[in-house]
């Protein structure tokens, strides 16, 4: 597999304590670093998706949480706490969905809890060990789920991936694109088609960008061609991300999924959800549970256009995720194996 180690979208730097972000906003065009030292810019860069996909979010908002408490470090010891607190909240009010958001931040506030008597050097440097975990367990994790994900495949076969759940989104091999990074490097051969992923174009953008790079087979097509490929008998398997999965296996991931798993369903194509155990969240009991992000008109009407292509002032709805159901997944893979349905019994199993 050609790594794309010029593309990494989430690093620190420790020696000038600056979190670095691949610009995604500008991919394919331009490749672009940010240097950041304020949380306030990381939940921008969460915020406006220079900087997306669950995984990712998670260890930026780790990354921004740390800029918190080094910025604060001089300070008296309840100012100190107070600044990390109130950077914190910050970084959570980012973006609703993703649960690997809030995930992270738990992660932080423990160690910092944990560190609370202790001087403000030594919470700061346990922060920065904690944030550095929470991006250094990835590899290996997304190395597993590549590997169970592969299991579920035979070699030549064709793919359907929606929005980006690769290296750009989850450091190395991604998720969904695991087992296709997995299965290049066991000559595999699959053909993928990646849906372009209206509005914000994450795979024409993002995964058409880095299946390409790295020498993949991928095919880059409209969202509402995805029917047509599957009725041409193109597709063997639909791999998808998630950004939060309920209890009972309903998953949220990029708007547009729910409508692929249906039309999956109808041609007897296998849906797999991929995802680190850290995006399953057994505190939201169903899918109805989760918060939908909604966000602006301007992303459907405008953005991508040099001229508007919808009349001025006109209503859009856009909501950047959906919930499919669990009766369409065919099975939920984990760095710890794959869940089947019953989900709520599989995957109480996996946290047992
Ligand atoms: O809005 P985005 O680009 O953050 O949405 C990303 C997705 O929906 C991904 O499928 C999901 O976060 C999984 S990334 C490994």
């Amino acid at each position: 597999m050609k790594t794309l180690d010029a593309y990494q979208a989430v690093r620190f730097d420790h020696d000038s304590d600056e979190l670095i972000l691949l610009d995604q906003t500008l991919l394919p065009n331009e490749t672009r670093f940010l240097r950041l030292r304020e949380p306030e810019t990381v939940r921008e860069a969460i915020h406006v998706l220079r900087v997306r996909g669950a995984p990712a979010i998670g260890v930026a908002a780790a990354y921004g949480y740390l800029l918190a408490a080094i910025a604060a470090q001089s300070h008296p010891a309840d100012r100190f706490r107070a600044d990390v607190a109130a950077a914190r909240a910050l970084l959570a009010s980012a973006r609703p969905t993703a649960v690997n958001l809030f995930w992270a931040l738990d992660r932080m506030d423990r160690r910092f809890t944990a560190a609370a008597g202790l001087t403000n050097d030594a919470a700061v440097a346990a922060l920065r060990e904690e944030a550095d975990a929470i991006r250094d367990e990835d590899t290996a994790m997304y190395r597993a789920i590549g590997d169970h994900g592969l299991s579920l495949l035979r070699p030549g076969m064709g793919i359907l991936t929606h929005c980006n759940a690769g290296q750009l989104a989850a450091s190395r091999y991604g998720t969904a694109l695991a087992p296709i990074y997995r299965g290049q490097e066991r000559d595999s051969n699959f053909r993928v088609f990646a849906d372009e992923t209206r509005p914000l174009l994450q795979g024409a953008r993002l995964t058409a960008f880095e299946l390409h790079a790295a020498g993949v087979d991928v095919t880059l097509i409209c969202d509402n061609m995805a029917a047509t490929v599957m009725g041409n008998g193109w597709i063997d398997a639909v791999l998808v991300g998630c950004d939060r999965v309920a209890a009972n296996g309903d998953v949220a991931n990029k708007i547009g999924t729910r409508g692929v798993a249906i039309m999956a369903k109808h041609y007897g194509i296998p849906f797999y959800v991929l995802g680190p155990t850290s995006t399953i969240d057994m505190a939201t009991a169903t899918g109805r549970d989760i918060v939908i992000e909604e966000r602006p008109a301007a992303e459907v009407t405008t953005l991508w256009y040099e001229k508007p292509m919808a009349p001025a002032g006109v209503k859009a709805f856009n909501p950047a995720f959906d919930v499919t159901d669990n009766a369409l997944v065919t099975a939920i893979v984990t760095e710890k194996g794959v869940a089947r349905p019953p989900y709520g019994e599989s995957l109480a199993r996996l946290f047992a």
